[in-house]
């Protein structure tokens, strides 16, 4: 059997492997090197992918357990955890999926008390401009580099410190970045707080990663306000400098799993209609941040 290649993007996260066709079937074995493979570069993408709802929820629930997401307004219709990221709209104007999603750094889940581990997207639709060239790209950030950059003072700072995290949280920043905001209204638990470290130690490489964001972080328990939000902005900026990003640049066919722990990432949002993007999202669920 050929072993497949990994080739690594040259920024501090992110690479692509080439020689496997998930939709022919693979082995234990490879899913295993594919999950060793996203643990070294937390982002990885597999191109030249024609897989079926069914094919990428199958090979999905081989990387983890898969989760349903939550906001189900989005699921793609007979499916519990394949949601539709686009900004397509149906017959009656209405957004087909999530039409913001990521357009402020963050990582999935951070709102939840088990925040996503991985998530999944499978790229259906890809805008372009007028020259051809790809919109619509997506940015990842490793926070394990991050961490791992630090002066040492802030990291003994940091050591023990612990964070507030909500989705309401996630949607004021969205309203704030003016993205298009067109989302229900959430319900009370939707906006419940989550309490996770502010250094979060990765369940299987051990690595330490940052785990806060502008995005979902309300505060730091036990600061001042002013010096939590201060904090929050600096460790935020820090793990998002332009040195520490690999930008994805998709293609039809793209399917790019990513680590929650280990990095952040960030929607551009360069494109409109008539330009469409059309992404399936599968997630898979995690443990309690330690
Ligand atoms: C997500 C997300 C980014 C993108 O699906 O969680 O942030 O570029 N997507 O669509
Ligand atoms: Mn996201």
């Amino acid at each position: 059997m050929t072993m497949e290649q990994i080739i690594p993007s040259g920024a501090p996260l992110g690479a692509e492997i080439r020689g496997i066709d998930l939709g022919a079937g693979v082995d234990d074995a490879t899913v295993e090197r594919i999950k060793a493979a996203l643990h070294a570069h937390k982002v990885v993408v597999l191109r030249d992918q024609w897989l079926t709802p069914d094919q990428q929820i199958a090979f999905c629930s081989r990387i983890g357990t898969l989760e349903p997401h939550v906001l189900p307004q989005y699921l793609v219709p007979g499916y519990r955890d394949l949601v539709r990221v686009s900004n397509v709209l149906d017959a009656a104007g209405q957004p087909i999926g999530m039409i913001d999603a990521g357009r402020v750094w963050h990582s999935d889940g951070a709102f939840l008390e088990r925040p996503n581990m991985y998530s999944m997207l499978y790229a259906l639709e890809i805008p372009a401009d007028a020259d051809g060239n790809p919109l619509g790209a997506t940015l990842f950030a490793s926070t394990a580099a991050a961490y791992d950059r630090l002066p040492a003072a802030t990291k003994a700072r940091i050591a023990d410190l612990k964070a507030v995290n909500s989705l309401a949280a996630v949607y004021e920043s969205l309203r704030r970045s003016n993205a298009a905001a067109q989302r229900a209204p959430l319900t009370e638990a939707q906006k419940r707080e989550v309490t996770h470290p502010v250094v979060r130690t990765h369940p299987h490489t051990g690595e330490k990663c940052i785990y806060v964001s502008k995005a979902a972080t309300l505060r730091i328990i036990g600061l001042p306000e002013d010096e939590s939000r201060q904090l929050i902005d600096e460790l935020a900026d820090w793990c998002v400098r332009d040195e520490m990003v690999y930008r994805h640049r998709w293609q039809v066919g793209d399917l790019l799993m990513w680590d929650n722990c280990a990095s952040q990432h960030l929607a551009v949002g360069d494109y409109a209609l008539p330009q469409r993007r059309l992404m399936h999202r599968t997630t898979v669920g995690g443990s309690v941040p330690f």
